[in-house]
């Protein structure tokens, strides 16, 4: 099994994408992509990005939004997935689990105010095959999901769980940790990366998209089918979910106690994607080849300090935080 640390190991000079950091933007029941207009929607989720998410999203976002979240400064895209909760084992009341930044652990240190790092990766990150297709960067209005609440018990390609100890990531499972993690509860969301050339979006949000991550989506992907044949980047969102100050609470051997937002089962997470660069500057750093992370100087970068300052009202005027009964919506 190849972690993402190996990987990055065995990285060749040659290579290309995009990893950034996003801090989060609010925690709140919104999902624009598949409850379009519904105030709340079912479950809470954890959003970054852009300031023109709202319930409803349509047209170019890119264009509409005029701050974001994200290192990225024409990067409007909207970024989520579900909140992750501790259930406690005794009395079944639930508390938030909080976000800590992810790119400590890779080495960086960015002043990012939790939320995620999402990546953009042209082929994969040791582009072993130089045959590669050209990246098509996504188009306004374009919006997908990966993964489903609804999956009861059956582990989903590209999404993963990592048990941190400490700096260490330890091995992708499918599903939860089976005991407590020193560092935290690490998450990893591949997106599809083959467009059928069309549509923005499809009744199920994913059906316009096809996967061709085998196991790990940072590696080789095979080419895009003829039903999807447009080469479209990678998206990869990675989450640390800082599980520590519920540790003491699991006891050893009992059952792990985090439940997504929706309180499925493990495998059923997912994450929804909402694009929003500004003009062709997506396009523009794909187009680079030679460098990874920043895309060459093709794009503006702006302070995480600046990134921290954009903030959206909550619409959903509901507690999600501290200890709840229920989960919202629930
Ligand atoms: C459950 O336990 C937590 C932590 O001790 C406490 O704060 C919370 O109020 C309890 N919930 C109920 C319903 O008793």
């Amino acid at each position: 099994m190849k972690t993402l640390t190996t990987a990055l190991a065995l990285i060749a000079p040659v290579h290309a994408g995009l990893r950034f950091p996003c801090s989060t933007l609010t925690t709140q029941r919104l999902d624009p992509v598949v409850e379009p207009g519904k105030i709340p929607s079912a479950h809470v989720h954890h959003i970054v990005g852009g300031n023109a998410f709202s319930a409803t999203m349509e047209g170019d976002v890119g264009a509409r939004a005029t701050c974001t979240t994200c290192q990225m400064a024409e990067d409007f895209s909207n970024y989520w997935t579900a909140q992750l909760y501790f259930k406690h084992p005794t009395n079944g009341s639930y508390h938030k689990v909080p976000v800590i930044p992810v790119q400590p652990l890779l080495g960086g240190s960015d002043g990012a105010k939790s939320g995620l790092t999402v990546y953009y990766t042209q082929y994969d990150l040791t582009r072993d095959n130089l045959n590669q297709q050209k990246i098509t960067a996504f188009k306004p209005g374009f919006r997908m999901t990966v993964g489903s609440p609804t999956e009861e018990g059956k582990p989903q390609v590209g999404l993963r769980y990592q048990c941190l100890q400490g700096q260490n990531r330890g091995p992708e499972l499918d599903s939860f940790p089976t005991g407590p993690c020193s560092g935290g509860i690490f998450t990893t969301h591949h997106f599809p990366a083959c467009w059928d050339g069309q549509n923005l979006d499809s009744p199920d949000h994913q059906s316009h998209m096809y996967n061709t991550i085998q196991y790990d989506g940072f590696l080789d992907a095979p080419a895009c089918p003829s039903s999807h044949p447009v080469r479209m980047p990678q998206v990869t969102y990675e989450t640390v979910w800082d599980t520590t100050q519920f540790n003491s609470l699991w006891q050893s051997g009992a059952p792990n106690p985090f439940v997504w937002s929706f309180e499925g089962s493990a495998a059923g997470t997912h994450a929804d994607y909402m694009f929003g660069w500004k003009g062709d500057a997506l396009q523009r750093a794909m187009d680079k080849s030679e460098c990874f992370y920043d895309g060459c100087g093709s794009i503006t970068k702006q302070a995480m300090s600046v990134a921290n300052q954009c903030t959206i009202k909550t619409t959903v005027n509901e507690p999600v935080e501290g200890w709840l009964d229920k989960l919202p919506g629930r």
